[in-house]
Order: structure tokens, then C-alpha cells, then sequence
């Protein structure tokens, strides 16, 4: 009696599918290539939300350098009063795109100070070293600067000096130094001693150990987690950030190329988009620019996609509109843009990207005109700029907004007028719940395949959970990738796909699920980064079709597949996800004319509770696990773990 007990107890603890469920039957048609997949495919989104530039992959960390905010002192204390009249911001005219600046007016052996607050802190590491520079002019005498880094308890943790000499021009003066110890929540003063008359500008901090050690680059971590993921683009720089609240505050790249002192910054429109998360502090500095974007996107090997302003703000703001007899400014920005990235150094934007550094073309091959605009009045101006790309560039392909939902009247309004109108390819947007990711996984099944092809330019499951990093959830990051294995399927329509929001700020974001979080000194990729890493890493060249009962794989008993097939590698992958709470025995037959290997390799991202994340104190919680498996006679039968993606590879040559 107590072994019969024992036993059901071991039978109960296994759960009814591991114990009864025959293996659910699919065929994958290895012999049946379907269709090329674009070396495009899964790509990332960069916008500057959520302290995703300015305070986050740009690595400065000093906030308002410049002294160009609204309020010239956000982000500064001044640490010794002087004089009246001691610290003075003055606005020089003949300082392109930066013309506020601090003097120190006659300062006679007196010790001044600045403090700055950085992001959120600033973010330093024990034994790294950090490059302080200054713009300055000093006149009457020579000064000298004292630096110090503080940690959180105001200890000192890093010092430097430097002299500057008076010379009544400006100057511009830096000095590397060592910090001993770690903080994420650090502060920077700059002492001023000596006597005279001193002006500085550009007060800025950086680690040297920037992305690819670059002077005043990128956040290395940040960087890397994009480059794993080895992504087929980089579409920047938005996002409504393109569109700016009103037209004033869009987007324009020409004033974020040349040198880094002229970039005229503007407020960031997710300064005060939303009430719950205001951010006053947010500014765009153009630190990384245009130049900037398209070096990243060589950099991890991802095609530059850039999206520019059509003429029209942010329809959920302002929707201010640029007359379509002043409309000509913005083409002239598309047609100068791709000159810039294409263009021989004998042109006027090709000359700039030479003198910036980069000689050789960016090789540009699609651009978007409009990020989220609707309506007839951006269909009229996207006929403008499609005009005069196709009559210059007719080699560049098109990218054009269908608006802010995969459906309804607008998307449908302009999905018509777009295809009569030849687009090459449509931008779709969803920010769904799991619910919709899971039911449209068949979405594209039935697409029209002869006319534009779509880029799924923003999208992420949306679950219910508080806002902010336990958003991004295992359940968000599942349904998306039953939902992808519908993407994939349909490689020959859907032609790029990327995640949004890319970058979350722990403590400055304004809009959640993210695909990385970071914080002050670290970062993690989410469960969705995870999903999407799994995909691009594992992308292939051609579609092969698996089928139940000769249907796609794309939902019944909670079950979805894809597959591709690698030709540079000469490997079969197949992806299947199981969002059932138990495992689940599948059987795959390969139909091929290939010699299939018997031994692969099973990768498997799972978590059986569907609200688990990762964090900054467990980043890797849910990660990718590796197994190998061996395929026994002619059919390859797995149990799929609960709640999973799976990726089997399998040789065939
Ligand atoms: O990704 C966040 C925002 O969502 C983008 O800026 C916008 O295009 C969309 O509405």
C-alpha cells in the first residue's frame, strides 16, 4: 500500500502531460525552402527615452555641461559664493549651437567651486580611469583647477589637478585620473584657485574605457549587449523623437554632426511627456549624433536605418504641420542625409563625414520618412519625399509609417493608400498585450506577397504588471516569441523586426517594458532580449516551413514553431514554443534531400512562472540553457519544458 502511495504521489509530481501526452506530430520541410530571409531580419531600436542616451549609452556624466538647460544651473551647486557678481553665465553669440557660458569674474585668491550631480548620480568604477576636460579663456592671470570625485558618503575617491593659462582665447584642456573606489551615485567638484578672469564651457567627465576605447564614446556595457545580439540594424534615432512635440523640437540630424562643442542640444520631449514620470532634467545634447548612430551600426554590423521627420509633430502633441509649400527644407534633409552617408568626399555632406573621421561610406540602403504620422496630410507629405528620393536615390528603399496600430481605421487608411502608392516597405507598430502577441501569430500567413514588404519597426508585449523593470516580464518576452515564430515564417514579407524601447534607466525612465535595463554602472538584458538574442543569433537564409496536420504551427494546444535553415553554416533550426504549463512531447519529422546529423544541439530559455524577470541583482535569472540531444531513427522527439523557447540545431548538409 505505501509503494502504490509513493508511486501516485511521483505520477502526481510529474504532472498528467509528461505522463500521458503522446508526442503532438510535426513535419518540417527541410526539402520545401519557402523563401530568402533577409540578413536584416532582427535588428534593434534605438531612441533616446528613458535616459537611453543623454545619462545612458552616451557616457558622460557630467549633466548640463554646457550650461545650456532651461535653467543654466540644473544639475550644478556652486560650492563658495564670492563676491557678488563672482559667477556670471554670459551668452556669447559667436558660439555656434552653444552659446551660454560661466564666468568667473575676477576672482582674486579665491577658492570657487562647482559641483555637479551627474544622472542620477554618476557612475564610476574602482581603478578605471576617467578624462576630465573644459573649454576655457583666461585672462589676467594663471589658475589652477582641483578635481574631485565623491562617492555617495562625500568621501574623495579620485583627484586630479590641472593648470590653465591665461591666453584670452579659448582653450581647450583635459587631464586623465584614476578613482579608487566604486560608486553608482558619485558627484564631480571642480575647484578653481589663482586669480583673474577665467570662462568655461563644456565641463565634462568621462571613463576612458569607453565602446572601442573611443575619446568621450559610448557606454562599453551598453554597447556590448548590442553587439551580442549580432542585429541585422540599428533604426534611429526614433520613436517619437523624430516627430519632437512640436516642429521646433523634432528631430534634425545636421544639428547633431560636426564638432561635439557646436551641437546645439534641445529639451528631450520625454522631459514632460508623461505626469507620472516627469523628468526635467532630460536633454538631448546630440553627444551621439548622426555621425555617432551610423559609426554604432558598423560597429556591431547592423545596417543604419535612420527615420526622419516628414514635416509633420507628434500627432499626439502638437500635430503641427509643415505647409507643403515649406516642405522642402525636410526632403532637403532626407536628400542630404543620404549624401552624408554615401556620398563621395568630394560632396558637401560626404566632405563632413571624412573630416568627422569616416572617409568611406556608411553604405545607407533605407530610410524612413515619418515615425507615427496618419492621416491623409502624411500621406501627401510622404508623396513629396518619395518624389525626390526616388528621382535622386532611386536605389534607397522607403520606409513609411502605418501609423500607431496594427489595426483600426488609420492603420487600414493608410495600408491601402501605401500599397497603392508602391511604398517599399510598411512600419507596423504594436504594443499589445500577451493576449494579441499569442492570437496573431498568423498574422502575416496571408499577407499579399508581392506588394511592400513590412517592418515590424516597434512592438513588445505589454503585460499588466506596475510599470517600471518588473514589467518586463517572462510572460511579456514568451508571447513575443510565439508571436516571432509567425515573423519568421514569414521572412519573405516581413523583412526587419525590432523590439521598443531599447534602453529603461532604473531610475529615469519614462515608459516600461524595456529591452535593457541599467542602472548608474550596470546593465542586463531582459527576458525579451533574451528572446530576441535567441532569434538573431539563430536567423538562417531561407524559411522552412513545419506543419501539424499541413497548418503552420501557430497556436493550437498553445504550441508555435518555426524554422530556418542556415546556409553559411549548413545547419536546420528550428524554434518551438510551448506557453503551456507543462512540458509538452513533440515529434519532428524532417523532410529532406540533406544528410541530417543525429546529434544537434537543444537550447532552452524557461522559467515555469510567467511573472519572473531578470534584474540588476539576478540579470541572468532566465538565460539560455545548452544541451545536446540525439536523434534516434528518423524522427527527433523532445519534451519541451514548460512556459519555454527552444532552439534545435541540427547539421545538414
Ligand atoms: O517606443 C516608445 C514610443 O512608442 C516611440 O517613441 C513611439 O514611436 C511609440 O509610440
Amino acid at each position: 500500500m505505501k509503494k502504490v502511495v509513493s508511486t501516485m504521489l511521483l505520477f502526481m509530481s510529474m504532472g498528467t502531460a509528461a505522463i500521458a501526452q503522446s508526442p503532438i506530430e510535426l513535419t518540417v520541410q527541410l526539402d520545401r525552402p519557402a523563401g530568402a530571409i533577409s540578413p536584416h531580419m532582427w535588428g534593434v531600436f534605438f531612441e533616446d527615452i528613458n535616459l537611453g542616451a543623454d545619462g545612458g549609452i552616451y557616457a558622460e556624466l557630467v549633466k548640463n555641461r554646457s550650461f545650456e538647460f532651461d535653467q543654466p544651473w540644473m544639475g550644478w551647486k556652486k560650492l563658495e559664493n564670492g563676491p557678488e557678481g563672482t559667477y556670471l553665465l554670459l551668452n556669447d553669440n559667436q558660439r555656434k549651437g552653444n552659446k551660454r557660458y560661466l564666468r568667473l569674474n575676477n576672482v582674486s585668491n579665491l577658492k570657487l567651486g562647482l559641483e555637479n550631480e551627474g544622472f542620477r548620480g554618476m557612475g564610476v568604477k574602482a581603478g578605471e580611469q576617467y578624462e576630465f576636460s573644459l573649454q576655457y579663456r583666461s585672462e589676467a592671470g594663471d589658475m589652477n583647477i582641483m578635481l574631485e570625485v565623491l562617492n555617495e558618503q562625500d568621501k574623495i575617491i579620485g583627484t586630479a589637478t590641472m593648470p590653465l593659462r591665461s591666453s584670452g582665447t579659448w582653450t581647450e584642456s583635459a587631464v586623465k585620473f584614476a578613482v579608487s573606489s566604486t560608486t553608482a551615485k558619485g558627484k564631480l567638484r571642480i575647484w578653481f584657485t589663482g586669480a583673474g578672469k577665467l570662462d568655461v564651457d563644456m565641463l565634462s567627465l568621462f571613463p576612458v574605457d569607453t565602446w572601442k576605447r573611443r575619446p568621450k564614446g559610448l557606454r562599453k556595457d551598453m554597447v556590448q549587449l548590442l553587439a551580442d545580439m549580432k542585429p541585422g540594424f540599428i533604426r534611429f534615432p526614433g520613436g517619437c523623437i523624430v516627430e519632437g512635440r512640436d516642429l521646433a523640437n523634432r528631430f534634425q540630424w545636421k544639428k547633431t554632426v560636426g564638432p561635439i562643442g557646436e551641437r546645439e542640444l534641445i529639451i528631450n520631449r520625454w522631459n514632460t511627456e508623461f505626469k507620472h514620470r516627469l523628468t526635467p532634467d532630460y536633454y538631448q545634447t546630440f553627444g551621439l549624433g548622426f555621425y555617432e548612430y551610423f559609426l554604432l551600426a558598423e560597429d556591431i554590423g547592423a545596417a543604419p536605418v535612420p527615420i526622419l521627420n516628414c514635416g509633420m509633430a507628434c500627432q499626439f502633441n502638437t500635430a503641427e504641420l509643415a505647409p507643403l509649400d515649406q516642405l522642402d527644407e525636410y526632403v532637403q534633409d532626407a536628400l542630404d542625409l543620404i549624401e552624408f552617408a554615401n556620398g563621395s568626399v568630394e560632396t558637401k555632406w560626404g566632405k563632413l563625414r571624412a573630416t568627422m573621421g569616416h572617409p568611406e561610406p556608411f553604405h545607407l540602403k533605407m530610410i524612413g520618412v515619418g515615425n507615427e504620422n496618419w492621416g491623409p496630410q502624411y500621406i501627401e507629405r510622404l508623396e513629396v519625399f518619395k518624389k525626390a528620393l526616388n528621382a535622386k536615390y532611386p536605389e534607397i528603399e522607403i520606409i513609411a509609417s502605418s501609423g500607431t496600430d496594427p489595426e483600426g481605421d488609420r492603420f487600414d487608411f493608410l495600408n491601402d493608400k501605401l500599397r497603392a502608392m508602391q511604398i517599399d516597405i510598411i512600419d507596423e507598430h504594436y504594443y499589445r498585450p500577451p493576449s494579441w502577441f499569442l492570437s496573431s501569430a498568423s498574422r502575416y500567413d496571408n499577407y499579399d506577397r508581392k506588394g511592400p514588404k513590412i517592418f515590424a519597426g516597434e512592438y513588445a508585449s505589454h503585460t499588466t504588471r506596475p510599470n517600471g523593470p518588473g514589467r518586463s516580464t517572462w510572460e511579456a518576452a514568451l508571447s513575443e516569441a510565439a508571436f516571432m515564430t509567425g515573423l519568421e515564417r514569414n521572412a519573405d514579407v516581413v523583412q526587419m523586426a525590432s523590439y521598443a524601447p531599447l534602453f529603461g534607466h532604473v531610475d529615469g525612465w519614462q515608459w516600461s517594458p524595456d529591452l535593457i535595463w541599467v542602472d548608474n554602472l550596470q546593465s542586463y538584458g531582459t527576458p525579451s532580449y533574451q528572446v530576441q538574442k535567441l532569434y538573431s543569433t539563430n536567423k538562417g537564409s531561407d524559411i522552412i516551413p513545419v506543419r501539424r496536420d499541413g497548418q503552420p504551427v501557430a497556436g493550437r494546444d498553445s504550441l508555435y514553431a518555426s524554422a530556418v535553415y542556415d546556409k553559411n553554416a549548413g545547419e536546420l533550426i528550428v524554434k518551438v514554443v510551448n506557453y503551456n504549463s507543462k512540458p509538452m512531447q513533440v515529434s519532428l519529422s524532417i523532410t529532406s534531400n540533406k544528410k541530417i546529423a543525429d546529434r544537434g544541439q537543444k537550447v532552452t530559455l524557461a522559467s515555469h512562472d510567467l511573472n519572473n524577470s531578470n534584474s540588476i541583482e539576478d540579470p541572468l535569472r532566465i538565460q539560455p540553457k545548452q544541451e545536446s540531444i540525439i536523434r534516434k531513427g528518423k524522427k527527433l522527439t523532445e519534451s519541451f519544458a514548460p512556459y519555454s523557447l527552444t532552439v534545435i540545431k541540427l547539421a545538414a548538409k
